[in-house]
């Protein structure tokens, strides 16, 4: 069956919707997921309900993305109850784990086809496959192939920023994390075929790159010798063209000065980093495998504050991982006060299936880590309102991205460094304009466009 065929006989297109959990990586796959149906003749939406097939692609770094995704994907049932002809597809993280891609096969008969985060470019082969009432697929992958599909059609849902994939999967093993499980070993892509994305992208309009790998940092391992990450950005910022770069995420361990100082030398690069702690205690750190100390994580911050002025630092920071006691804790939120982060992505340790974290026997009780969350939380929320006070007064350079979801009066976009600015003023979504602060909020720059 050719979809655009099927489309014209039934004088209606064929639609798809592509529902996305999880980090960067995984919504620049379903852009690629994307990219592919509509080369097939299917056109996009957003409703699921008006969809001919609904493609669910998952995240595990947590159970409650799990839990969200499972959940999701049970409420299709009715859907496809109503439209048998309806193909359900589930992919990426979640399945890409032999129990959840059992759990799929017995426990949703309803779904079509699964397939794990390395086989994304196997797509259109396994929906004409059932679409020519082939068997339910089941394909479980943990990327370990090693292979890189290049060339595969992208469908972006912002035409002025992008993301740029440099590399895959993990080799850090840190011991709560299911990513190098599901995500496989690491690769880096080659440096022409980033650069030729890159200027295909420049091309096209976009002025916010983004490159994304789960540790940026080890980019070229294993396949170049003196040619690694810095190289890279220092290669792609001089490209021609008027845009920022950004990156994301770089491992503590492998951060070097050459990094920085890189970042402080190419003017494309935003001054920008984050840069996962995740705990402030180094006994913590230690049995998380991430191979570097607090200390040593603090001179690299000063290191890298003193070559980039108005560097906008964020992190991670996971509470009641098993053992963190209260004195561990407490040098996590010691470690906040004395870094100052404009931004701190927080999490509650989950436990994943098949990490050595999840054997642990000394795991923290569930309240404990709520209580220690929330302190978290208020802790931060103090530190990020005292920084952001101090841009009240001035003007900053910010990427609109249209009306603000919570305020249809206002508008919101990113400042160079990153930060979240909501503003009053006429301004169309990819437009540069300047902003004057008013207002500091913990999360957000208030302000008057100028
Ligand atoms: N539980 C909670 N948070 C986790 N992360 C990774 N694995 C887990 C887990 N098992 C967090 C880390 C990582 C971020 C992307 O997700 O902080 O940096
Ligand atoms: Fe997970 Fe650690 Fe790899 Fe990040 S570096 S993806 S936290 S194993």
């Amino acid at each position: 069956m050719a979809i655009n065929a099927a489309s014209s006989e039934r004088g209606e297109p064929y639609k798809f919707c592509v529902v996305t959990y999880g980090c960067q990586q995984n919504e620049a796959d379903s852009e690629r997921l994307s990219g592919m149906l509509k080369q097939m003749g299917y056109e996009k939406t957003d409703a699921e309900e008006n969809a001919d097939l609904i493609l669910v692609n998952t995240c595990a770094v947590r159970e409650h993305a799990e839990k969200r995704a499972l959940s999701v994907t049970g409420g299709y049932k009715h859907l496809k109850e109503k439209n048998p002809d309806l193909l359900i597809g589930v992919c990426g993280c979640m399945v890409s784990q032999e129990h959840r891609l059992d759990d799929m096969k017995h426990k949703y008969p309803y779904v079509d086809f699964v397939f794990g985060t390395s086989y994304l470019w196997r797509l259109p082969e396994i929906v004409y496959g059932r679409l020519n009432k082939k068997k339910r697929q089941f394909l479980l992958d943990t990327g370990d192939d090693g292979n890189i599909a290049e060339d595969i059609p992208v469908l972006r849902e912002c035409r002025y920023r992008a993301w740029l994939s440099v590399m895959y999967g993990c080799n850090n093993f840190c011991t709560y994390c299911v990513v190098p499980h599901v995500r496989g070993r690491e690769r880096s892509r080659y440096k022409e075929d980033i650069l030729k994305e890159a200027r295909e992208l420049i091309a096209d309009g976009v002025t916010d790159i983004t490159l994304l790998g789960q540790n940026v940092n080890s980019y070229g391992h294993g396949l170049y010798d003196g040619y690694s990450f810095p190289e890279l950005l220092s290669d792609i910022n001089a490209l021609d063209g008027d845009f920022t770069i950004r990156f994301m995420t770089s491992h503590p361990k492998d951060a070097t000065k050459k990094l920085i100082d890189t970042m402080a030398e190419c003017e494309k690069v935003a001054p920008q980093l984050h840069l996962p702690l995740q705990s402030g205690s180094d006994r913590i750190l230690s049995r998380m495998n991430r191979h570097y100390t607090y200390e040593s994580y603090k001179k690299l911050v000063e290191y890298a504050r003193e070559k980039i002025p108005g560097l906008t630092l964020t992190t991670d920071i996971m509470v009641g991982f098993p053992g963190e006691c209260e004195e561990d804790h407490e040098q996590t939120l010691r470690a906040l006060g004395e870094i100052k982060y404009d931004m701190v992505y927080s999490f509650i340790y989950s436990r994943r299936k098949n990490t050595p974290a999840a054997d642990y026997e000394d795991q923290v009780p569930e309240d404990i880590k709520g209580v220690r969350f929330r302190r978290m939380l208020e802790v931060q929320n103090e530190i990020g309102l005292e920084i952001n006070k101090g841009y009240v007064g001035k003007t900053v350079r910010v990427l609109c991205d249209g009306e603000s979801k919570n305020d249809e009066q206002m508008l919101t976009g990113r400042t160079d460094g990153g930060k979240n600015v909501c503003f009053k003023g006429e301004a169309e979504a990819g437009e540069y304009v300047k902003v004057k602060v008013t207002e500091a909020r913990p999360f957000v720059l208030m302000g008057e466009m100028i």
